[in-house]
């Protein structure tokens, strides 16, 4: 055979490779309104730069008649490919191929991509749409799931892993994304749980539809499982390439950085007027937030979950920053389970890949009661806790207006390790707020007054001066400053910028043991 007839057979062989389940399934595909996995890798993928690994891997079973049925990719299509430049490995399931299912060869490929990743330092994205293990391989396909969970625990840290979830995700199956850093799904096609409808009918007799079960809304605002929920593939796969931009290639590099075209040295003379003077008024945080990051350009995660505590990407001068906020417009800002779940998560994301964290503070406290207290707001709030003493990324906190008690202490205080601490003049820092404070110091006096109600508000108003301020605070040296509201920007950049040297090494250890 001449070298041209073997080209000729080489590219018949890649065309049938890029036909995955044939036209009938593709056809199927699209009914559903769902992209192949080649159409979505296009969409992830700098135009052109798309490399394919492995196309021509094909399983190696011959039980159940799968000996006749040799697909060329095996159902998974693998490589490398570039976003804005920068190299990402990805695998994209082929549902048109045994339902995307996973089995041996299959999961080798998915293994070959994660550990070319680690030993490159470049992120993983995997576009995940399976019908779960691949029922004729049996105990196989089971191995083929522990070796990627394996791989995603030992990548965990060392390179970015994200996850969309662009069709089913059942059984164990859930697991791989679930221990990834971000999980993209996308309402109407994504469903991610453990047990479907069927078992649980079987099970706990409940009817429930697989949408209601485990949709992308369910898993974004009840169970937290996603961080981002899309309305198409496309906004999702383009929501990665964002995401990405924020992140760094590994733990060993620093997150992009660029040249901003927001002045480092605005001032916002809005942010005067954003915080009510009342201190039991609600605003916007995500606002203030906007008015002093570049661009006013904030990415949130987990948006849909725990409104009480915003976190997300900006940037700073142009550098990343992961931003966590409390959001005094839900449940005014408290701290509950959810939110500290949520928190924690974002920071130790952060921590690992030399993210700087910014803190914008608002919190009179965590959430009492008892759905709380026997949920584990003890064990949860530690957790954030647990994160913020941990992180060694640069610190910088702003006390906008409450800091009191416990949430004090948690929410990136000098005393846990802040970097620097500001406070706007708003500020009010004490054990507790000056109601509940003179109610217990002065329970006795109050309700032996003439008039309680008006002992009660002479006794607050004295609090409120003696305490309820940031200059206690500042005379210790808690607080480096108590700036200027407009100036909250270039405050923080510049503080950020004698801070990207900054060395802080955690004492020699295996790991350490956050509340889990
Ligand atoms: C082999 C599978 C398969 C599987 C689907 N297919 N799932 N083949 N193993 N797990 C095949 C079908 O036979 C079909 O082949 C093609 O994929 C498309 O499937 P359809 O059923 O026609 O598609 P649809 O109607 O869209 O339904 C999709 C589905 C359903 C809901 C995912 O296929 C399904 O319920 N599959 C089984 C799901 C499951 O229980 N998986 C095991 C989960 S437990 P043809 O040739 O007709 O096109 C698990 C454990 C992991 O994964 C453990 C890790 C520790």
């Amino acid at each position: 055979m001449s070298i041209h007839e073997k080209l000729d057979a080489l590219n018949k062989l890649r065309e049938e490779s890029a036909q995955g389940g044939g036209p009938d399934r593709i056809e199927t595909q699209h009914g559903k309104g769902k992209l192949t996995a080649r159409e979505r890798l296009d969409i992830l993928l700098d135009p052109g730069s798309f490399v394919e690994l492995d196309r021509f891997v094909v399983h190696r079973s011959t039980d159940f008649g799968l000996a006749d049925q040799k697909i060329l990719g095996d159902g998974v299509v693998t490589g490398y490919g570039a976003i804005d430049g920068r190299v990402v490995y990805v695998f994209s399931q082929d549902f048109t191929v045994f339902g995307g299912s996973l089995a041996e060869a299959h999961a080798e490929k998915i293994c070959k991509i994660l550990d070319l990743a680690v030993r490159n330092g470049a992120p993983v994205v995997g576009l995940n749409d399976s019908g779960g293990a691949r029922i004729q391989e049996g105990v196989v396909s089971l191995g083929g799931y522990a070796d990627i969970f394996l791989r995603n625990t030992k990548a965990s840290g060392v390179v970015p892993q994200i996850s969309a979830i662009l069709g089913p995700c059942a059984g164990g199956a859930v697991y791989s994304p679930a221990i990834t850093d971000f999980v993209y799904m996308v309402r109407g096609i994504s469903y991610m749980f453990v047990t479907g409808p069927n078992v649980v009918k079987t099970v706990t007799h409940e009817t429930v539809s697989s949408e209601d079960l485990g949709g992308a809304d369910v898993h974004a605002t009840t169970s937290g499982v996603a961080h981002f929920v899309c309305d198409s593939e496309i906004e999702c796969l383009h929501g990665i390439r964002r995401l990405m931009g924020f992140l760094p290639s590994n733990n060993l590099d620093g997150p992009p950085s660029h040249e901003p075209s927001d002045p480092t040295d605005r001032r916002d003379e809005d942010l005067l007027t954003l915080v009510p003077d009342n201190t039991n008024k609600p605003y916007d945080m995500v606002e203030v937030i906007k008015r002093v990051v570049d661009d006013g350009e904030l990415l949130q995660v987990h948006q849909e979950y725990a409104g009480n505590l915003v976190v997300g990407f900006a940037r700073l001068g142009g550098h990343s920053v992961g931003v966590v906020a409390n959001q005094p417009a839900v449940l005014a800002g408290v701290l509950d389970i959810a939110g500290s779940l949520k928190g924690a998560r974002f920071i130790r994301f952060c921590d690992a890949f030399n993210i700087p964290l910014v803190t914008f503070e608002d919190v009179p406290g965590f959430l009492p009661g008892v759905e709380q207290e026997h949920g584990g707001i003890i064990k949860h709030g530690a957790k954030l806790l647990y994160a913020y003493c941990e992180a060694t990324v640069p610190k910088l906190t702003v006390v906008i207006r409450k800091a009191y008690g416990g949430a004090y202490d948690v929410m990136s205080s000098k005393h846990v390790g802040g970097d620097f601490n500001v406070a706007w003049p708003t500020a009010e820092i004490a054990v507790m707020g000056p109601r509940g404070a003179v109610e217990i110091l002065f329970r006795k006096d109050i309700a032996a007054a003439d008039d309680p109600d008006a002992k009660l508000a002479e006794l607050e108003a004295e609090y409120r001066d003696q305490f309820a301020h940031p200059y206690l605070a500042a005379a210790r040296g808690f607080l480096d400053d108590v700036i200027d509201p407009r100036d909250t920007r270039p405050a923080l950049i510049s503080a950020l910028e004698t801070l990207l040297t900054k060395r802080d090494k955690a004492p020699p250890k295996k790991h350490g043991n956050i509340p889990l």
